[in-house]
């Protein structure tokens, strides 16, 4: 049998490759597995050959010490790979197959999954409704920046590419189908974007990059990329994104230069908790971005929030922090009738849709987040860098099948 290796969080700013279990159709016992978990088999499974799983800034906040993710947890939710072994209950997957897999865990059963919101599957994890690879509170399922990962529920999960040979030319593009794609659309649909719409995006990395890309294909006229890191903003600008440093300020005066007025009719958080306050030198100030987001939307206007909250923060700024309590000005949003959409995207409303429009290139999602190839090896390397928000977008590569 083959062995296999992955990228584990060990501590805080610590991420390490290590030799790990190759993996089978049943869940086994180990770091943030839920007992009640521990023994269900997979029969309705896949084990995947891992051919691209990238690093998100939902691992960050792991890395970063900022949850309570167990030492030895291994990571990675942004998955594509080929099926190498099917269980007896998987009908219309086959082996040989190369999929995208969303990031979020689902069975396709109960009544959430029943209705689509994928995101918060009722079955997957004992704790609390929703799961995903690799990832704190979610189940304890074992991360896919590895060489081998087994899926679950294969056959409602998997979204298989209808031509292998395409598949591997786009396969750049196609990695991004796991997460930061559909995410970053979720983002801009949840934020009412429409054609002619003026869109803020808060945050350039990844996720917000997509989501200005999202913006674009839904027809809005201009899209407004903010951050802090200007390397970070010319790689919005590289697209056709205009880019405000909040660095220099609160948005509206920059917003008002572009804009003509202070306002817009969409705004996304694709920040997070772990947000800096606007102004030079500003610390961590966790409800900045939710706070200016109700600002510069325009009265009835939407904000899409795929920025993750947690309700655990070792590293919060306060003991309201702490356990996830940010100081909302909900008065602004409530005077404006603005409204809210927040969690894990359900991957599955959008990935068909938009892998067809990478393959019938109406969208290079890759070249708009610097997607970079790097080797399992070089994983810990690859954590650093984007740490340091490097304007890249890391594939892990475990078998060298991008590079070849
Ligand atoms: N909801 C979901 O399903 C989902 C999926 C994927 C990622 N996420 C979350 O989306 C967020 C973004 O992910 P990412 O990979 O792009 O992370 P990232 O850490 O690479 O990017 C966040 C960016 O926000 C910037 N930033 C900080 N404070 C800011 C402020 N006040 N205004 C503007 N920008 C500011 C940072 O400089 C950084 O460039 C994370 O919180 C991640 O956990 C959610
Ligand atoms: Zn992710
Ligand atoms: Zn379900």
């Amino acid at each position: 049998m083959a062995g296999n290796r992955g990228v584990a969080y060990i501590e805080p700013g610590k991420v390490e490759v290590q030799s790990i279990d190759y993996p089978g159709l049943e869940l086994k016992d180990g770091p943030g597995v839920n007992p009640a978990n521990v023994g269900r088999t997979l029969e309705h499974g896949v084990v995947l050959k891992v051919v691209t799983s990238n690093i998100c800034g939902s691992d960050q906040h792991m890395v970063r010490g900022r949850t309570t993710a167990p030492p030895n947890l291994v990571l990675g939710h942004e998955i594509l790979g080929e099926v190498v072994e099917k269980g007896r209950d998987v009908e219309f997957i086959e082996v040989g197959d190369l999929c995208s897999v969303p990031f979020n865990i689902a069975c396709g059963r109960c009544r959430n999954c029943k209705e689509g919101k994928t995101g918060i599957c009722l079955n997957v994890n004992p704790a609390r409704p929703g799961a995903a690879y690799g990832y704190v509170d979610m189940g304890g399922w074992v991360g896919g920046q590895a060489e081998y990962v087994t899926i679950p529920y294969a056959d409602w999960n998997l979204l298989r590419f209808p031509d292998k040979d395409q598949a591997m030319e786009k396969v750049l593009d196609l990695t991004m189908l796991s997460d930061i794609f559909p995410t970053g659309f979720h983002g801009a649909v949840t934020a009412g974007v429409k054609p002619g719409s003026t869109v803020y995006v808060a945050g350039a990395g990844p996720v917000g990059l997509a989501a200005a890309v999202g913006a674009q294909l839904l027809g809005a006229s201009v899209v407004v990329v903010a951050d802090l890191n200007e390397e970070r903003l010319a790689q919005a600008r590289s697209f056709g994104c205009e880019t405000v440093d909040v660095s220099k300020g609160s948005p509206q005066d920059q917003l008002e230069q572009l804009l003509g007025v202070p306002e817009v009719d969409a705004a996304v958080d694709a920040v997070g908790f772990e947000a800096r306050g606007h102004g030079a030198d500003a610390g961590e100030a966790p409800a900045t971005v939710l706070n200016s987001l109700m600002e510069v939307t325009a009265a009835g206007g939407a904000i899409g929030i795929p920025g993750l909250y947690v309700t655990g923060d070792p590293g919060g700024i306060d003991e309201a922090a702490k356990v996830g309590a940010l100081s909302l000005s909900l008065g602004t949003g409530w005077a404006k009738s603005i409204s809210f959409t927040t969690g894990q995207c359900p991957v599955m409303r959008y990935n068909l849709g938009l892998m067809k429009a990478i393959l019938a290139d109406k969208v290079q999602i890759a070249k708009a987040v610097n997607a970079t190839v790097i080797s399992l090896d070089d994983a810990p390397q690859g954590y650093a860098d984007f740490d340091r928000g490097a304007a890249q977008k890391y594939v892990i590569d475990p078998h060298g099948s991008v590079r070849r």
